[in-house]
């Protein structure tokens, strides 16, 4: 065991530990950098606007965005996919939205339906997590205005069909909107490939980067409404907000000790290769699946075909609470995951895991095999003593 008998297992939330070079990015502009990027003429404040450069055109280039521009940097995916979602509706829109969904979309879907005037319709997998794109054709109507789809459900991992949705809602001249925070990093991603119009990203998850930034593609062509107007350091004398993006999107200073961060989060991902990290992701997940299962009294939700999901397994044991197991998992054997509806109630309601949730583990790309035996080991520990 690591860090004084902690095992992380709770990437999914946020990944840890960061690869060593984002801590020293991050930490290097806050002690020597410190300016505003873009605002002074001053060399510092170049040195900041340079490292917001840096880190935009490697995110582009890594997601495979067509232009830099279509980067838009926010706080995190929740900041991004409110952004989307109140810069795309209006009055009369008809929106589809998957049940795998998390509060950062049925929250503000909730809230313009209250007093937005939009009208929603939500489509169900089956209870492994698997989507049938027929489902959401079914649920066009003339007015639907955008199609919301997490790219990978943050409680079972399962893998939905983007690329396909975003075929049918380009045929269909309908926004479509990737909620792309649980995969960015850990699956091979191309947005010239999956052409969502728009997708919601963030830095700390499998980028690997700091917490407090995120990222919003929005592709050429397509107009939002910005999300926050004011100070970019450009066309200071006009009082509307600068059309050119990405200062359109971008108002407020930037947070220049994060996107160094993840330009090195990123950067760390470009060195080892997706793929890697997607087959060490993967042979964790399928150990941890194939020996959850053998533990008498546990349910382990989702697939086993894990070649569709990603490193994220929810589970339950007979008669135990969950939020009780993962408070025992920490207290007496120091194992970190999340407990509960991880913010997504709609999925535990498709997987039939509401109101009670699951244990959530999530391995990242730094877990390895023994502490996979060590977390099983500990688990079969708890159960019996159980009994
Ligand atoms: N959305 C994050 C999770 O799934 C925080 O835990």
């Amino acid at each position: 065991m690591k860090d004084n008998r902690s095992i992380y297992f709770d990437n999914a939330a946020t990944s840890w530990p960061k690869p060593e070079e984002v801590y020293e990015a991050a930490g290097k502009v806050l002690r020597y950098s410190g300016s505003n990027p873009g605002r002074s003429a001053h060399t510092r404040s170049i040195q900041a606007e340079r490292i917001v450069f840096e880190a935009r055109e490697r995110a582009a280039s890594f997601l495979g965005a067509e232009f830099p521009e279509e980067i838009i940097f926010t706080l995190n995916a929740t900041d991004s996919l409110n952004m989307a979602i109140k810069g795309v509706l209006e009055q009369g829109d008809h929106v589809i939205y998957t049940s795998m969904e998390h509060n950062s979309v049925l929250r503000p879907l909730g809230s313009q339906k209250e007093g937005g005037g939009i009208t929603t319709t939500m489509v169900s997998p089956d209870a492994d997590g698997f989507l049938e794109v027929e489902k959401v054709a079914e649920a066009i109507k003339p007015e639907t205005k955008m199609i919301i789809c997490t790219h990978a459900s943050n409680i079972i991992g399962s893998i939905m069909p983007a690329a396909a949705i975003a075929n049918l809602a380009k045929e269909k001249d309908i926004v479509f909107l990737l909620d792309a925070a649980q995969t960015a990093g850990s699956l091979p991603l191309n947005l010239q490939k999956i052409r969502p119009h728009l997708a919601a990203f963030t830095g700390h998850k499998s980028l690997l980067g700091p917490p407090g930034v995120g990222l919003l593609y929005v592709c050429k062509g397509l107009h939002i409404k910005p999300w926050r107007e004011g100070g970019t350091g450009s066309s200071s004398e006009e009082e509307r907000q600068p059309q050119l993006m990405p200062d359109y999107l971008e108002a407020g200073t930037m947070n220049t000790p994060g996107l160094a961060g993840l330009n090195e989060g990123i950067k760390f991902i470009q060195e080892q290769g997706v793929s890697t990290i997607r087959q060490h992701d993967l042979y964790l997940l399928n150990m941890l699946r194939e020996g959850l299962k053998k533990i008498e009294g546990t349910t382990v939700y989702g697939s086993d075909d894990t070649s569709s999901s990603v490193a994220v397994v929810s589970f339950t044991v007979e008669g135990m609470d969950s939020g009780e197991l993962g408070y025992i998992l920490e207290e007496v054997y120091g194992i970190l995951c999340r407990t509960g509806l991880h913010c997504a109630p709609q999925a535990h309601r498709t997987i039939g895991t509401f109101p009670q949730g699951t244990v959530r583990f999530s391995p990242g790309y730094f877990n390895t095999e023994e502490e996979v035996e060590y977390v099983l080991e500990s688990l079969r520990k708890i159960t019996v003593s159980f009994k």
